[in-house]
């Protein structure tokens, strides 16, 4: 089977639709087809400061949020990154073929370090993408599955995976991205030319996947749209409208167009109740089943043993590979 590989740092108490919707759905339609690995990338969200204690809840509550929404862990290998400790050391061997310029235009790069000021923002925030690189490189991806806002970080690996392989002999295979157009960027309820991001200025337009029903429900409720009244989707006209259409329609399955005339002549409040009632209806099950899962943290943190071993022993497989590659003295 082709190899899948992607990740979700753990660093919000809670997944949000974006998520949910740009890659998690996709990551459960593809765990069949191919031989999946899904990681917790705890290493990269200490990239931004974490309190200790709450990183480490974070992502267990992570990795149940994955199994809630249906990855199978008899399926995927569903692991933490930390655990792998390949996933740094080709990390390192990245960072020393990446270019300084190649690394600072990274336009996430260039957003988050300006937000936090050149002085705060970390070494390790300027070569995240290259550990983003190793995750996917170490285990041969053919295809990386994520939402919009990783697409230059997919250019980079691919860029990475080629130069090695040019220098050093063919090592590494080169991944596709798997973007899909419709669902790859959700936009803030708030502010819709925005993506949805847990860093957003205002809560008001991100909906948590564990938050309570009566929350979301009110949030989509109290979502910007615009003046005139029609429900069309035109994503430069109306984009509150073309983003509560496109989540009615990716979690319902209904296509856009029918929805268009399903809710021809309604009002906006008609349209706000029906994407209530389909992301509540998402979105319960998973809660209710992330929290019984975290009722019993050793057989979770059991799982993530298990799947860590199955990853090492792939990953490991490929490191050998490029140290020897490099020159470095193996150990006897
Ligand atoms: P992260 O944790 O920011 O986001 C996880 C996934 O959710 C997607 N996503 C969205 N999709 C649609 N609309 C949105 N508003 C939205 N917000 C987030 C992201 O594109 C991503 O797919 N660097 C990655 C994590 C990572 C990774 C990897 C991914 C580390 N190593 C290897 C793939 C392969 C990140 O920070 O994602």
């Amino acid at each position: 089977k082709p190899i899948i590989f992607s990740g979700m740092q753990p660093s919000s108490s809670s997944l949000h639709l974006g998520n949910y919707i740009g890659a998690l759905t996709q990551w459960v339609a593809l765990q069949d087809e191919f031989d999946a690995y899904y990681c917790v990338v705890d290493l990269h969200a200490l990239t931004v400061p974490q309190d200790p204690a709450e990183l480490r809840e974070r992502t267990r509550t992570t990795a149940a949020q994955y199994i809630a929404a249906g990855i199978d862990p008899a399926k995927s290998t569903l692991f933490v990154q930390s655990h792998v400790a390949a996933h740094p050391e080709l990390a390192w061997i990245l960072n020393t073929i990446t270019g300084f310029g190649e690394a600072g235009r990274m336009t996430q790069f260039k957003d988050k370090s300006q937000k936090q000021g050149a002085d705060q923002a970390s070494v390790g925030l300027f070569t995240y993408p290259v550990l983003m690189a190793s995750d996917i490189l170490l285990y041969q991806t053919n295809v990386v599955p994520v939402g919009e806002d990783q697409r230059q970080h997919l250019e980079l690996t691919r860029d990475l995976a080629g130069r090695f392989n040019h220098r050093f002999g063919e090592t590494f295979t080169v991944p596709e991205p798997y973007i899909l157009k419709a669902t790859a960027k959700i936009y803030d309820l708030q502010n819709p030319t925005a993506k949805m991001s847990k860093s957003a200025d205002t809560d008001a337009g991100l909906i948590r996947v564990l938050d309570e029903p009566k929350v979301t429900a009110k949030k989509i409720m109290r979502a910007v749209t615009d003046t005139d009244n029609a429900i069309r989707f035109d994503r430069d006209e109306k984009p509150g409208v073309s983003n509560l259409l496109t989540i009615f329609s990716a979690l319902s399955g209904t296509p856009i167009e029918t929805l268009e005339s399903d809710y021809a002549g309604r009002g906006y409040g008609d349209l706000k109740k029906g994407v209530a009632e389909v992301v509540t209806s998402t979105l319960e099950p998973i809660r209710a089943r992330t929290n019984e899962l975290l009722a019993d943290p050793a057989e979770l943190d059991r799982l993530l043993a298990a799947a860590a071993d199955r990853a090492a022993e792939h990953a490991n497989t490929t490191l050998r590979t490029v140290y020897d590659r490099v020159g470095l003295l193996p150990r006897r």
